[in-house]
Parts: C-alpha cells; structure tokens; sequence
C-alpha cells in the first residue's frame, strides 16, 4: 500500500523540469510584449522610450547556429547576465519572478540551470515560436 501511495505521488509529482508553454505564452503578454512585441519580433509599443531597440526573439536559434541559447535567455531574464547586472535598457525579472529557485532547466551541455518555475515557462514559450 505504501509503495502505491507513493507511486502515486510521483505521477502526481510530475518530472523536474514541468515547463507550461501557455503559462509562459500568458506570462509573456503580460510583462514582455510591450517591449518585444506580442508576436515577439520587437517593436512593442514601449520601443520608442528605448534607446537599444529590443530584439526580435523569434531567431535566437536561428542566430545561435542552430542552438536555443538557453543560458543566456535565462540569465538575460533573471538578470545574471552580467552586463545586465550593471542596468542595462532591459528590467531585470529575476526578483520579480522569483518564487522559489525551485525548476531545474537544461544547458546543450547538460549542465543544470536553476531558475524559478515562471522562467522556465517563459523560456518553454520562447522555444516553441523560434522561426
Ligand atoms: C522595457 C522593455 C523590455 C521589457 C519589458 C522586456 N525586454 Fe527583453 N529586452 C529589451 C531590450 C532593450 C533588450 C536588448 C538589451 C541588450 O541587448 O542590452 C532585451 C533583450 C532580451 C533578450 C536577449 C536576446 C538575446 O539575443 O540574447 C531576451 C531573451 C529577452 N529580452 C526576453 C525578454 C522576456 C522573456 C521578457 C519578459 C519577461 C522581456 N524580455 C521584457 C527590452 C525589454
């Protein structure tokens, strides 16, 4: 009865890494596409009040020969991007987003990447409308 019990909770558990491409795609409407756009090639209604125009992020793979540049969309997003770090035109969500640093997200290299649950849905939305 134990082992069913926990076997259940398992399931239930779900794996690691329980991306949400819709909570990503709703979170994106919500705080990123008055910058990038709601179709995300930029030119959200905010580009004029910025100097750096933000960017279109529908090729990142494409620009990235072929490879989703995860660690630096993650650490663009949280802010750990170093020259983000010092302020750049972009706000940094890291704290915003935060919760608990609780989903555990992939590098091409397999090295982990821990960032919070909102990101890593945003993240999963971002990779499903590469171009
Ligand atoms: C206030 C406007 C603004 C908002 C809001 C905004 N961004 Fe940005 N974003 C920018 C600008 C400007 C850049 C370019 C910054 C730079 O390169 O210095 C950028 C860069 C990026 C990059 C880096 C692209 C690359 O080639 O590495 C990613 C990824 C990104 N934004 C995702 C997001 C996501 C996801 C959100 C919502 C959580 C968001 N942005 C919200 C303005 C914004």
């Amino acid at each position: 009865m134990r082992s069913l019990t926990l076997a259940v909770m398992l399931l239930t558990a779900g794996p690691a890494v329980a991306q949400d491409v819709e909570a990503g795609k709703l979170l994106y409407g919500d705080i990123c596409a008055a910058c990038h756009g709601l179709d995300a090639t930029g030119g959200g209604p905010m580009t004029e009040a910025l100097t750096i125009a933000p960017p279109d992020l529908t090729n990142l793979t494409a620009s990235n020969d072929g490879t989703f540049p995860i660690v630096r969309v993650v650490f663009q997003i949280d802010g750990r991007d170093p020259m983000m770090a010092h302020g750049g035109p972009m706000p940094i969500f890291g704290p915003y987003l935060d919760g608990a640093a609780s989903a555990v997200l992939s590098a091409p290299d397999s090295t982990p990447i821990l960032t919070s649950p909102a990101i890593a849905d945003l993240v999963a939305y971002l990779q499903a409308i590469q171009s």
